[in-house]
């Protein structure tokens, strides 16, 4: 049995591999999904013990929010971790809104679309220009009070942001991009985090597929193809290949651990002390049944340093996913 993490100064508690669920209904995000697939997808998860099913408006516009509620009928509600989120306002032609009275409807259209009477985690899903981010976190501090949801969160703030949005203590946890090949939160926000007892959730963490090891490297990705057009540095021209050499570097690793590179870097997430939940996405049903095997790969202090420092190249890339 896995350990479990405490989120933030909340009382919501995960086991530390959770279900990135953007593929589950994101047609909007994502070409050629199909939503049956998305809803076994989400099944495998509940049915192997991932608790934290991480979701958004954003995905589908409410469709994945949607096909989550569906499932989770046959389930038992208090084992499951619902992390969803909200920025997107469609009055506005999806802009992002952080006003108060936006993302109070925004939580309450979540638990309709959701089919439950509580959130476990809402997150802010992008800060806007305008409103104060300790207003916004204000109104999620009501619907924790309300008991609409139990643990506040933002995503894709700047650090300067989440200090802002902080100011009164109420920020459970943050999910920013971070991965072996993008690791900009090392730099400051990891020890802001630490010291304020806010969990960090990281998104993309095997770099939209990348760190699975599936990719060959003379594969060329050009306008069009979804993972360039999501991340046009790590499978551009200039860094792909070098990715590629950089994960190949780890197949040993996998090897004498008698299992799979995409378990080993998960294994690293896990056993990495500024990470909380790591979240991978899934396409498919057997990619969650494989993904879940990292949570017995133990890696030495000396191979968790190996894998650190295998993507020299790492850090670069903006801070923002390519679709907002
Ligand atoms: N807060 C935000 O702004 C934000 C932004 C992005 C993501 N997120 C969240 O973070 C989660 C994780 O990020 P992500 O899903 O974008 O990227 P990711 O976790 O880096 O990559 C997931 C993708 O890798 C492939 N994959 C996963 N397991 C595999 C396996 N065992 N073998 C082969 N391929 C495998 C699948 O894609 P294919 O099969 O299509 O290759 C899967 O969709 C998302 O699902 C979402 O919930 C949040």
């Amino acid at each position: 049995m896995a350990k479990t993490v405490t989120i933030g100064k909340s009382d919501v508690t995960s086991m530390p591999l959770g279900l990135g669920t953007n593929k589950v209904g994101g047609h909007n995000l994502f070409p050629d999904l199909d939503d049956k697939q998305g809803a076994e997808v989400v099944r495998t998860a509940l049915d192997n013990g991932i608790q934290m099913l991480d979701t958004a408006f954003r995905y589908g516009n409410g469709r994945s929010e949607e096909i989550i509620g569906q499932v989770l009928k046959d389930y038992d509600r208090h084992q499951v971790v619902l992390a969803t989120k909200a920025s997107h306002d469609p009055a506005q032609n999806m802009a992002h809104n952080n006003r108060p009275e936006f993302l109070k409807k925004a939580v309450d259209d979540a638990l309709l679309r959701l089919q439950t009477d509580y959130i476990d985690v809402f997150y802010i899903h992008f800060p806007d220009e305008d409103t104060p981010k300790y207003e916004a976190v204000g109104a999620l501090e009501e619907a924790r009070e309300a008991g609409k949801i139990r643990a506040i969160g933002v995503s894709n703030f700047s650090l300067d942001q989440i200090k802002e949005a902080n100011q009164d203590g109420y920020v459970d946890i943050v999910e920013g991009k971070y991965s072996l090949i993008h690791r900009n939160p090392e730099a400051e926000e990891f020890a802001y985090l630490k010291a304020n007892h806010i969990s960090f959730v990281p998104y993309e963490p095997l770099a939209l597929g990348l760190l699975t090891g599936k990719y060959q490297a003379d594969q060329v990705f050009q306008k069009g193809d979804w993972q360039f057009d999501h991340d046009p540095v790590n499978f551009g021209p200039e860094r792909f290949k070098k990715n590629v050499a950089a994960i190949d570097q780890i197949r040993p690793i996998a090897q004498a651990h008698h299992t799979s590179l995409v378990d080993v870097f998960l294994a690293w997430y896990l056993a990495n002390p500024n990470v909380s939940v790591v979240i991978p996405g899934a396409r498919k049903p057997e990619q969650v049944v494989q993904n879940i095997k990292a949570l017995d790969v133990r890696l030495s202090p000396a191979e968790y340093q190996t894998i650190a420092n295998a993507f020299p190249e790492a850090a670069g890339g903006s801070d923002a996913p390519a679709y907002v």
